[in-house]
């Protein structure tokens, strides 16, 4: 696998697989699949409501820690530096590990500078690799990113060929945060069939628009976290180390970007408070 090399020198995958939205039960099986199909970094968060699974899958994978990369994130309801401390110790326990590879905060919303310092803590005691940001667009990354005594290892954006981050990108360079891309597959959207630039490079390199879109991103050295709950689509997912796009190909990306969806923006107030509301709403822990 090949690995990108972060801020404070620690190496990671370049692809990994991501657990949004998979279910507690479902969890153990899919990190499973995951790890047996080649996946050594597994990208999970206390809102995915999931890191056990994750953990017991760590556990029974029968792969060495020390060659799996984990990374989870801070959500808002734990932030500020008391329980951000104490929601990184039950990640911990959750995840049954010692230690986790790269911990983020999830949302730049509440006590947030707060969870830097409960993290650069972790760090410091051991407990933690490295450390970084999620949804931090570029005024607050600009913001964190001067505060933090440790400066973002990454930021975890939305990030695809319809949403390429350019100017987040260049405003995180100085600091040396890698970008991490969520949604590495648009999600689904339907545009990435029938894109006749995906279509045609697809076509040329006998490989799916979705491989397509995932060697786009690694090839920009970003860090792309696909998620699948199918065994194949999986595999398919890390088949891309065996061609490169060129140049050109790749500068022809650029006019597929879209229009950013405006009711899905970090600086839409009501997209905050349905965050500021997400665990009361999702955590299965309410519904008991
Ligand atoms: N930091 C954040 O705020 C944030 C937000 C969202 C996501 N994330 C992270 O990013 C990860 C990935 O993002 P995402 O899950 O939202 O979206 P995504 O990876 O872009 O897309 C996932 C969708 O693509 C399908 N898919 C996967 N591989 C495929 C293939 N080879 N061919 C066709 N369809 C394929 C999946 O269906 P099947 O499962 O049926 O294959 C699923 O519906 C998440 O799991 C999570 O770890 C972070």
């Amino acid at each position: 696998m090949q690995t990108i090399k972060l801020n404070n020198g620690i190496e990671m995958p370049i692809i990994g697989y991501g657990v949004f939205q998979v279910s507690p039960e479902e969890c153990e099986r899919c990190v499973l699949n995951a790890i047996s199909a080649g996946y050594r970094l597994i990208d999970t968060a206390q809102a995915y409501y999931n890191e056990e699974g994750v953990g017991k899958a760590v556990t029974k994978s029968g792969v060495n820690r020390d060659e799996l990369f984990l990374t989870t994130k801070v959500w808002i309801t734990n932030s500020g530096e008391k329980k951000a401390s104490e929601s990184i110790e039950e990640s911990l326990r959750k995840l049954n590990t010692d230690y986790i590879d790269l911990l983020l905060i999830h949302q730049p919303f509440s006590d947030y500078p707060g969870t830097w310092r409960a993290m650069e803590k972790a760090v410091r005691d051991g407990k933690v690799r490295a450390i970084g940001l999620s949804n931090f667009y570029p005024d607050r990354f600009v913001d964190m990113a001067e505060y933090a005594e440790i400066k973002p290892a990454v930021n975890q954006l939305k990030t695809n060929v319809f949403s390429q981050q350019w100017e987040a990108e260049a405003e995180m360079k100085p600091y040396g945060t890698r970008l991490m891309a969520w949604a590495p597959l648009t999600q689904g959207d339907p545009d990435l069939m029938t894109n006749p630039v995906i279509r045609a490079l697809a076509e040329k390199y006998e490989k799916t628009p979705q491989q397509i879109a995932l060697r786009y991103l690694i090839q920009r050295d970003i860090i792309a976290i696909p998620k699948s709950a199918n065994k194949e689509r999986m595999s398919q997912n890390l088949d891309v180390f065996d061609f490169a796009l060129e140049k050109e190909e790749m500068e022809s990306f650029i006019s597929l970007e879209k229009p950013a969806n405006p009711d899905f923006s970090h600086r839409n107030p009501k997209l905050v408070k349905f965050l500021l509301d997400y665990d009361r709403q999702f955590n299965p822990a309410n519904k008991k």
